[in-house]
């Protein structure tokens, strides 16, 4: 009754229709995203809550999207806490209720779309300098590609990023391949951004409607609507324009080109999850210039929902083979910013790409980090990225930023599909790196050399990607196993971070055991998840030594970054470590440079390494992330530390900490020899407790020297090569290696002994706590204290309502996490709309300016 009612209420009449792209009412109506589990059906769910059964969210399994009549509440939460509170006072525990089928519930939000990665506007348009003398040869062989290839594209020859008769070699080295026959046939490219216009003529005939979809009005052409709607056509020239009388060429002029549109209007996580996977057995390549705004201090990445469509779709996109993101690596360079502060250029699953412009140069605007892997051509030198506008015949002059370097790999990614379609995502991540080419290698500052020969620069990656290098590379390529990962305890850490050059150092090291257990061969990607707490972020900068040596700038100081708050659970990720063993000590250094008021304390980190297993058949999927897969920061149940401290015995691991000096500027790659393996195993090892190894530091002393690397060379590169002195400062530790424990998952509650809320709330009080804890109050990471947070969270659950958070916003927003900031912007989205939109009073559509053509 209730359903059905709902349901003509909500004029769905459609039914058949494609029940994740109904039309959304968010002023009428809620909408949750629920994860069942396989004994649930939706319509039960309905049933029990009084919700209407839209259909199921995208690609997502068992994932469904249900709707409600507006209501302040979260109203799947509140049935769920009134549930427990049920149980709680009945202790009616064994019957099964519907709503114990729900694995995850979240009300949708609409929030700000993500920003396009062009370049700001105060910086104007490219100068336009003189270029100087085209190359009489070059000219002579742009000519006859042009002539062979039948290529009558007015501005082809402005197309310098595709051939360049002047600055000789810096251009995507693709015309060989072109007259190879590789043009990226069979290949499609889809542009996640403001839309396409599949009108213009310059890309009709390219266009791939099936896997097109207009998220932000519903619709299934992604057509621009906004007069500012341009960057995703002038994306999608630059991969697929049509060979004709047209503007110019795209990089892959014969790939298919999709357009999903989803960054013109405020936007929920369950569209952007769905749009991420859209049509993904089709559409392989998924190019996205647009991210967390580039401004130096955010610091955010994607909602759950859209983390599980990631995982999903190299999981299962492409027949399984992984569909490929690429993402711009951000313009934020000029205000320091870092993309390791973007949840989606940091992301595994993710090719990140920077630029470099037409001499060679690194553009002022092009972010650097760790997980960066490639550059490829942008604007900068005084010349811009040529290709497709909006309109039927219309050209762009000024496209670029990083914005304009991503959607260039994306197509020369499609060159190499068209050879090798077989090739899975990490293949594609393989080849790009191996085959790049390193940008002014001799500029020693920004070169690292790596264990498998390449040299890693924190600009420009792996270097410049060359369409005929990668494209041959292919040819031959022999795809690697499966993905293999070993995940370390979260290892304690508890220390102030001394001001200046002195930071805080702690190995953790990693056994060859380890890695044979968890299957895995050699890294690919390395990441690693932390936790301070400080009063700036901005002052902090993070560095990860690998056991050869190699540095990665995980983190690094940004000066508009004034936010009050540390790190939250927050994952870096680094492309450095490629193709290293991962056996030995890994260290992280914490530092804080900036002298100021400002401090903080180094709380704990967790250590993932992710490459290719040893054995394929004992490969696995690595299950959907869930909200509390970093929640488990210590054995929480007191009668399993136990057990975990006698599992561990026979293969200690021993993490050490110090407040040591450390070099202001650690040499990217430091002259040493190998570490010599030494008796770090052969310590005592601190299995007791945590106090008891705290408590007797001096035990330690005299260990922690030969640990921290024996051979006299080893202590000349830490200690002495710059003339630096290491002081000891109070508090050497040990920490416990809690645990080698597999990561709860959605069974996690299973191993709580008390009551139990919905993981939302225990979400929520968790972080609630941390959030609560104002000041420098240490966050609870010990069992007991998590306990407590659980337990005695439960009489105010009621702070912890979405409403809360808008109340709370100020005080919430220096300290969000991750998931939290989303939340929060989330509620004031609403407001901030016309940041993105423009001059735009509402959300209508009737009130949006009609684009010009
Ligand atoms: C095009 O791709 C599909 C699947 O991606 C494949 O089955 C087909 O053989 C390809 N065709 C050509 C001409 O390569
Ligand atoms: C560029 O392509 C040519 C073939 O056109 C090839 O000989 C050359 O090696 C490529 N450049 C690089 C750096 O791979």
């Amino acid at each position: 009754m209730k359903v059905s009612s709902l349901a003509a209420l909500l004029g769905l009449a459609a039914l058949t229709a494609a029940t994740n792209l109904l039309p959304r009412n968010f002023d009428a109506n809620d909408y949750y995203v629920l994860h069942l589990d396989a004994q649930t059906h939706p319509a039960e769910i309905a049933r029990s809550l009084g919700l209407f059964h839209e259909g199921p969210l995208g690609e997502l399994a068992d994932h469904h999207v249900f709707v409600a009549r507006k209501a302040e509440d979260d109203i799947v939460r509140k049935e769920k806490r009134e549930l427990a509170e049920r149980r709680r006072r009945k202790r009616d525990l064994g019957e099964r209720h519907v709503l114990d089928g729900v694995l995850f519930s979240q009300k949708q939000k609409l929030r700000k779309p993500w920003e396009k990665r062009t370049l700001p506007t105060r910086f104007g348009p490219a100068r336009r300098t003189s270029r100087g003398q085209p190359d009489a040869q070059a000219v002579q062989k742009q000519a006859h590609v042009a002539t062979t290839l039948q290529i009558l594209d007015p501005i082809f020859k402005e197309q310098w990023h595709l051939f360049n008769p002047v600055q000789v070699g810096h251009d995507v080295n693709v015309t060989d391949v072109w007259l190879s026959g590789v043009t990226g046939k069979n290949a499609t490219v889809a542009i996640v951004d403001d839309g396409l216009d599949m009108y213009s003529d310059d890309l009709k005939d390219n266009y791939y409607a099936q896997g097109s979809y207009d998220f932000n009005d519903k619709t299934n052409e992604p057509k621009p609507r906004l007069a500012e709607d341009r960057h995703g056509t002038r994306c999608a020239g630059e991969v697929s324009a049509v060979k004709n009388n047209v503007c110019g060429v795209g990089v892959a002029y014969d790939s298919k080109i999709a357009g999903l549109r989803i960054l013109s209007k405020l936007i929920s996580d369950a569209d952007e999850a769905v749009a991420m996977n859209y049509d993904f057995q089709h559409n392989q390549i998924y190019s996205c210039s647009w991210g967390p705004p580039d401004d130096g201090k955010s610091m955010d990445a994607p909602g759950i929902l859209i983390r599980r469509a990631m995982l999903n779709a190299v999981q299962n996109g492409r027949g399984g083979l992984g569909s490929i993101y690429v993402f711009a690596s951000g313009n934020g360079a000029p205000v320091e910013d870092n993309c390791n502060f973007d949840g989606y250029t940091n992301s595994i699953y993710s090719i990140t790409v920077g630029a470099v412009d037409r001499e060679g140069k690194h553009p002022f605007y092009s972010e650097k980090c760790s997980a960066g892997l490639v550059v490829t051509y942008s604007s900068g030198s005084g010349d811009s990225i040529h290709t497709t506008d909006v309109g039927q015949n219309n050209c762009a002059v000024n496209h670029g930023g990083t914005s304009a370097a991503a959607p260039l790999a994306a197509g020369i990614f499609a060159l190499v599909l068209q050879v090798r379609p077989d090739l899975s995502w990490r293949d594609m991540q393989y080849l790009a790196m191996d085959t790049a080419v390193p940008i002014n290698p001799e500029n020693k500052e920004d070169w690292q050399a790596t264990t498998i020969g390449k040299k890693y620069s924190h600009t420009f990656g792996y270097g410049k990607i060359d369409s005929w290098g990668i494209v041959e590379a292919a040819k031959t390529w022999k795809n690697v196993k499966p993905q293999a990962w070993y995940f370390s305890p979260w290892i304690h850490v508890n220390k102030p971070i001394p001001e200046g050059d002195k930071g805080v150092a702690v190995t953790f090291t990693v056994t060859e055991d380890m890695l044979k257990e968890a299957n895995l061969e050699r890294l690919e990607h390395v990441t690693v998840t932390m936790n301070i707490q400080h009063t700036r972020r901005g002052d902090l900068s993070v560095d990860l030594i690998s056991p050869n040596k190699v540095v990665s700038h995980l983190s690094v100081t940004r000066s508009p970054d004034n936010v009050e708050a540390g790190y939250v659970d927050w994952t870096f990720m680094s492309v450095v470590h490629w193709g290293e063993s991962g056996v030995g000590d890994w260290t992280i250094v914490v530092k804080d440079t900036i002298k100021n008021k400002h401090t903080g304390t180094f709380t704990d980190w967790h250590l993932k390494l992710w490459g290719e297993a040893r054995d394929a058949s004992k490969a696995r999927l690595l299950p959907m992330p869930t909200e509390e897969d970093d929640d488990d920061h210590a054995a929480i149940p007191t009668t399993t530390a136990q057990a975990i401290t006698t599992t561990i015995a026979p293969n200690p691991a021993t993490t050490k900490t110090s407040s040591v000096a450390i070099p202001t500027d650690i040499p990217d790659r430091p002259v040493k020899p190998k570490p010599t393996q030494t008796s770090d195993t052969a310590q005592p090892s601190p299995t007791q407790d945590e106090q008891a190894a705290q408590t007797s530091p001096s035990t330690w002393l005299p260990s922690f020297l030969p640990t921290l690397g024996v051979s006299a060379s080893t202590r000349a590169w830490i200690y002495g090569a710059a003339a630096l002195i290491i002081v000891f400062c109070s508090g050497l530790g040990i920490y416990l290696w809690m645990a080698r424990r597999k990561r709860l998952r959605n069974n996690a509650r299973e191993n709580y002994e008390f009551e139990l809320l919905d993981e939302e709330e225990a979400e929520g009080l968790a972080s609630g706590e941390k959030v609560g804890a104002a000041g420098n109050k240490a966050r609870r990471t010990r069992g007991g204290e998590l306990y407590d947070a659980f337990a005695g969270g439960s009489d105010d659950e009621d702070d912890f309502d979405a409403g809360a958070y808008h109340d709370r916003a100020d005080d919430v927003s220096p300290r969000m996490s991750e998931k939290q900031a989303r939340g929060a912007s989330d509620s004031d989205g609403e407001e901030e709309e016309h940041h993105v939109i423009g001059d735009d009073d509402s959300d209508d559509d009737n009130d949006r300016r009609p684009l010009q053509r």
